[in-house]
């Protein structure tokens, strides 16, 4: 049977595990869609670079629309990060009839309306799972498991390398720097840390979740923040006698048709369930008013993890290709005016 061809832009910490997925789990995933997923090319920034895998080299390009103009592949397949030149890719590939999977939240916390319109117009599949707290399935819970409550609050420790730095300064007294780096180098940070320690990651990811959450649009712009940079190991320490643990969260709440949404570090006593909460781990609370409390849990940043989210992605737009569904079920806010009204 023919196989289901995708076009990898980008083979770094997510992109490796991407590859790493779909050929260690060549027959789980066959056998759910039911023809093989092959990998057709791969668009890298530098074709030179070492790589530890010795990912197939004849597959590699450097040109982008070598990728996006190849009329075999079916899906692109987008974690090489950037906003506005990777917004013009992925405008070029639904326009060329391809489904897109991003893992990028950068990308949808700014432009996500305008991709996901042009999606649709294309009749064109877009998902992007792995763009909020990594391997947990968060988006799908929210605009699917959760879609008949009203949601009122989201809370939620969303990103990874923040939390992972307040675990270690707080338990074994690294410095900020130290453990940083080793942040780094177990790539949960971006490659400039500095949205992660700002805030800035997390604020992305609370805007799509908002987004969903409410069924209202809420934007960067809209998204108060505060990072980690001026917590000090003497703080977290102090806290800690005093019973609380310091985290990094992010809150997302609607009262009376009011959406409010900030990130910042804040002091929860240590039996709240987001205090346990450690290491790259990431946790979202839900509040909806017929359910009551939800919480989600899991990994939020790493290779394997986050890849996860995008293949299962990859995975629905297949089964939606077998079905002929395609640019039908859309993960955003169909009718904010219908939302409104119903707040009233
Ligand atoms: N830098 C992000 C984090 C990666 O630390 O959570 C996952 O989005």
């Amino acid at each position: 049977e023919e196989s289901v061809k995708v076009g990898l832009l980008g083979l770094g910490t997510v992109g490796t595990g991407v590859a790493s997925i779909i050929t260690r789990h060549q027959k789980e995933l066959q056998h759910q869609v039911g023809c093989p997923v092959e990998i057709k090319k791969v668009l890298v920034r530098n074709k030179q670079k070492l790589r530890e895998n010795s990912f197939q080299d004849a597959l590699l390009t450097e040109d982008p629309q070598e990728v996006l103009n190849d009329e075999e592949i079916d899906v692109i397949v987008e974690v090489i990060g950037g906003v506005e030149q990777t917004k013009e890719w992925l405008l070029t590939a639904l326009s060329n009839h391809k489904h897109v999977v991003t893992a990028n939240k950068d990308l949808m916390a700014i432009h996500g309306a305008e991709l996901l319109k042009t999606a649709v117009e294309y009749n064109c599949d877009l998902y992007y799972e792995a763009s909020v707290a990594g391997g947990i399935p968060i988006l799908r819970s929210l605009s699917d498991g959760l879609s008949a409550d009203r949601i009122t609050k989201i809370m939620g420790i969303v990103n990874g390398t923040t939390n992972y730095i307040l675990t270690k300064m707080s338990t074994k007294g690294s410095s900020y720097d130290d453990v940083l780096k080793q942040a780094q180098e177990l790539g949960f940070a971006e490659s400039d840390p500095t949205a992660d320690v700002e805030g800035l990651d997390a604020a992305r990811k609370m805007a799509i979740l908002a987004t969903l959450g409410f069924s209202a649009p809420v934007s960067l712009a809209d998204v108060s923040v505060e990072g980690i940079s001026s917590v000090s190991d003497v703080d977290l320490q102090y806290a800690e006698r005093l019973g609380y643990t310091m985290k990094l969260i992010g809150i997302a709440d609607r009262t009376k048709g009011k959406i409010d949404v900030s990130v910042r570090p804040t002091l929860l006593p240590n039996e709240h369930p987001l205090s346990s909460v450690h290491n790259e781990y990431n946790a979202v609370y839900i509040h909806g008013e017929a359910v009551g409390e939800t919480m989600f849990y899991g990994p939020g940043a790493g290779s394997l993890p986050t890849a996860t989210a995008v293949v299962s992605d990859l995975v629905t737009v297949m089964k939606n290709m077998r079905l002929g569904v395609n640019g039908k079920s859309v993960l955003a806010p169909m009718n904010e005016k219908k939302l409104k009204s119903a707040d009233e």
